[in-house]
């Protein structure tokens, strides 16, 4: 499978026995990609003379010929599979720490109910998404048809910045519930809501969603045990500096084992980040097209523009 990732030439393949192996795609004879090519167990063979490359990258054969030149190799990514995602690390492999990968065990935990995901590729840059996952009020104007409750924006939000993720904290107290929740939940009266976004640094955004009956629980105290509880994990990965592959997926921990609330919370997800595509492929055109124009801030994003700062050290910490 080839991809574009940061602005460079991937592939991806799997070992025979199972294992996921990421390399430039491009070979280093006469620059193929390496993804027209084929792969004979553990090897990826070159689709136009035949070399074959080994998963560190290694050119280990060279059909009628003993002698492979040194050079004869191809970038090898560190590449982890976790939580049921691919995690690949395209900076120096001496750096490589599978550390940095997010704790998202909720993709593979029997007390939760994983909802299945998809990618989506927009044709904008990764920031315009994660702006847009931690600022929610946007329910209220480009969902309304969907998750949109125009209540939203009257509740204010809190912002928390930790030294490698940024928090923003909303809770809509005593309000009906949203028709999802209402339908599953079976809520006697009105609930509290929370929704706490969490950006990790560059831009892996968590969020924890979800309902209690009004009153159960005291929102100073951060998430509680009640009610009914959602994580939407959001990995947007640069293909280029306008455009992003937006992979994602939910998890739950009510209606386990129900397809159809699983199937009914895809289409409706899908549907919403549909929504999402056509503003933030809009917002990229302008800021393409019309780069100087300035722009102005509004209380908001506040969250955004911390995460802005988390990445703007953290760029300038990678240029010594
Ligand atoms: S271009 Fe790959 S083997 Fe020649
Ligand atoms: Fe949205």
């Amino acid at each position: 499978m080839a991809r574009t990732l940061l602005c460079e030439p991937v592939v991806l393949f799997r070992r025979e026995d199972g294992g996921a192996v990421a390399l430039e795609d491009r070979c280093c004879h006469r620059a193929l990609p390496l993804s027209m090519g084929k792969v004979i167990g553990d090897r990826l063979q070159c689709g136009y003379h035949g070399l074959e490359f080994n998963p560190a990258g290694e050119c280990v054969k060279i059909p009628g010929q003993d002698m492979i030149p040194p050079d004869a190799k191809v970038k090898s990514y560190p590449l982890v599979e976790r939580w049921k995602w691919l995690w690949i690390w395209m900076g120096d492999p001496a750096l490589a720490d599978d550390r940095l990968i997010p704790n998202w065990w909720w993709f593979d935990h029997p007390e939760w109910e994983l909802v299945k995901g998809k990618y989506l590729k927009l044709g904008c840059n990764y920031q315009l998404i994660t702006d847009n996952l931690l600022d929610l009020s946007h329910l209220a104007y480009v969902h309304l048809n969907t998750l949109g409750t125009t209540d939203i924006s009257e509740f204010p939000i809190k912002t928390d910045r930790e030294k490698d993720m940024v928090r923003m904290t909303r809770w809509i107290i005593d309000r009906p519930a949203p028709p999802m929740f209402q339908t599953l939940g079976n809520f006697e009266g009105t609930v509290d809501r929370w929704q706490i976004v969490e950006t990790f640094s560059p831009c892996l955004t968590q969020i924890r969603a979800g309902a209690c009956d009004a009153g159960s629980c005291n929102p100073d105290l951060g998430e509680p045990g009640e009610g009914m509880h959602i994580r939407s994990l959001n990995a947007p990965t640069p293909e280029t500096e306008t455009s992003t592959y937006y992979f994602f997926g939910h998890a739950r921990d009510f209606a386990m084992g129900n397809k159809e609330v699983s199937d009914d919370l895809f289409r409706m997800v899908s549907q919403t980040f549909d929504e999402d595509v056509v503003i933030l492929e809009a917002q990229q055109k302008m800021l393409t097209d019309w780069p100087e124009n300035g722009l102005i801030d509004i209380n908001l994003d506040a969250p955004g523009i911390a995460v802005r700062r988390m990445l703007a050290r953290d760029i300038e910490a990678e240029q010594v």
